[in-house]
């Protein structure tokens, strides 16, 4: 295996990822897409894994879009009852690596049993401190800013605040993601090009990162391989690099 070096000091603090691939993988090997699903749990695994053993704070995982719903009615049962069973295995490990999770997204949507398996799962891990698991389901961002715009008209109409006092710090107060820093690094598998409506506020700055990998086998190293490309780039935030490398007199 080749050596992938990670300067531990400057990990990003929040990744991103759009977890994609799994019916093109189990397509290559003549299988249902709920095959390529369910062997994608182990990328999940890992990808938390990595995270974590390098000190990452916060993960996101888009685990299933707005747009998802109108996936054949099989598929998204499985998926459904794939999420259950997989939280309600692995809240053991999540508690003995000391991580908490949470979910953003319409919750409410979510099929009842899904819903209260999830919210178990976040209330029993909420005291953890090593890092911040956030799923997103039935998450969509246009979703996100629109749900977020109507309740920020309401609190106009009942003058709970101004609309002079809107501003980015207190329109993202009304996002799902408001506890949460924006991503650093976004990463996308499966080599599409395209943010399939996922944090389009929150990544306005952030990395992108594409690999041909298909989610089912993306493991550790390829985790890795994306930090330590993000290590290796200039966020100059619409500065030029002269004034990045500066020394101040
Ligand atoms: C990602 O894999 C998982 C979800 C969107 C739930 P896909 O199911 O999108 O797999 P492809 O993109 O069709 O290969
Ligand atoms: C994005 O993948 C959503 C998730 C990974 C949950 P999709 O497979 O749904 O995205 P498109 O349709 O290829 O853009
Ligand atoms: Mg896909």
């Amino acid at each position: 295996m080749k050596e992938i070096e990670i300067d531990k000091k400057s990990v990003p603090n929040h990744v991103a990822v759009i977890m994609d691939g799994n019916g093109r993988w189990a397509k290559q090997k003549g299988k249902n897409r709920l095959f390529g699903h369910r062997n994608g749990v182990k990328a999940v695994r890992e990808t938390i894994e990595a995270a974590a053993e390098i000190g990452i704070k916060h993960i996101t995982l888009y685990a299933f879009s707005t747009e998802n719903w109108d996936r054949p009615k099989d598929e998204i049962n499985g998926l459904m009852e794939l999420l259950v069973f997989t939280i309600d295995k692995e809240i053991k490990t999540l508690m003995e690596n000391d991580i908490s999770l949470h979910a953003i997204g319409d919750l409410k949507s979510l099929p009842s049993n899904c819903y209260r398996e999830l919210m178990r799962a976040i209330d029993k891990t909420s005291s953890n401190k090593r890092m911040k698991l956030i799923l997103a389901l039935s998450y969509s961002s246009k979703w996100e800013i629109m749900n977020a715009l109507r309740v920020l008209a309401k609190d106009i109409e009942g003058k709970k605040i101004s609309s002079a006092d809107i501003d980015e710090e207190l329109f993202n107060s009304y996002l799902t993601t408001a506890p949460y820093p924006n991503p650093e690094l976004l990463i996308r598998t499966s080599g599409e090009h395209r943010i399939s409506n996922f944090l389009l506020w929150q990544i306005a700055y952030a990395e992108l990162y594409f690999t041909e990998k298909l989610w089912p086998d993306f493991r550790k190293e390829d985790f890795y391989e994306a930090i330590a490309d993000y290590q290796k780039r200039e966020r100059r935030f619409g500065k030029t690099s002269e004034q990045l490398t500066k020394v101040l007199q």
